[in-house]
């Protein structure tokens, strides 16, 4: 299957299913920071099924690679079979566990990480991998208007600590079914 077909299976069923993914309105966001920033390496923390990592991984070539930390086996398990479902296995590595213990035992760079696990954990993900970005790494936190209070500390980090020039990206909801969201899109300096 092409990646846009796993991509529209997983959308069709995600509400009903409580998938808690970026979907297609946050998704074209994810989209255009790939193809600005054309990352050849991303860090992703909270996998899910996958629909996040085939939205990047589908504008990576050969060689590239996605890391996904997802903490549930089940979900990774699932994401698994979306990711060969959408013939992107080759450029992903999913790792199963707690992003808190996994972050820092990482040792190679970053040109763009996706925060998309535990909201108050933000900040502690982003200070566990900042040694493996450079200048121009980008970093993408979803979820920073519905979460707002649980992210402050990590805005407030991004937007004046003088480390990143940091935008708010927002976009409608999804499915109708609240007031839409935003992603915090943060260029490393
Ligand atoms: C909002 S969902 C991710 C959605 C996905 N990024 C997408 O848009 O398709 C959050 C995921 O983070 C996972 N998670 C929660 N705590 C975690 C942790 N400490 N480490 C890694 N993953 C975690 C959850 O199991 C869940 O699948």
């Amino acid at each position: 299957m092409k990646p846009e077909e796993v991509l529209e299976s997983i959308e069709a069923v995600a509400p009903s299913k409580g998938w808690p993914i970026i979907g297609p309105k946050r998704g074209v966001i994810l989209d255009e920071v790939v193809e600005s920033q054309k990352p050849s390496s991303i860090l992703e923390v909270g996998t899910n099924v996958g629909y996040s990592a085939i939205r990047m991984a589908r504008h990576l070539k050969a060689g590239q690679r996605l890391t996904c930390i997802e903490i549930s086996g089940d979900m990774a398990r699932t994401a698994i079979v979306n990711f060969e479902r959408a013939g992107l296995s080759e450029l992903i590595e999913v790792i199963v566990g707690d992003a808190r213990s996994i972050l820092p035992t990482l040792t190679t760079g970053f040109d763009m990480v996706f925060l998309d696990a535990v909201k108050d954990d933000y900040l502690e993900y982003l200070r566990s991998v900042e040694k493996l970005l450079h200048a121009g790494s980008v970093v993408a936190a979803d979820n920073v208007k519905s979460f707002s209070s649980a992210v402050k500390t990590y805005l407030d980090y991004v937007r004046n600590s003088g480390t990143y020039a940091s935008s708010y990206r927002e976009a409608p909801s999804n499915w109708g079914t609240d007031e839409g969201d935003a992603v915090e899109v943060s260029v490393r300096l």
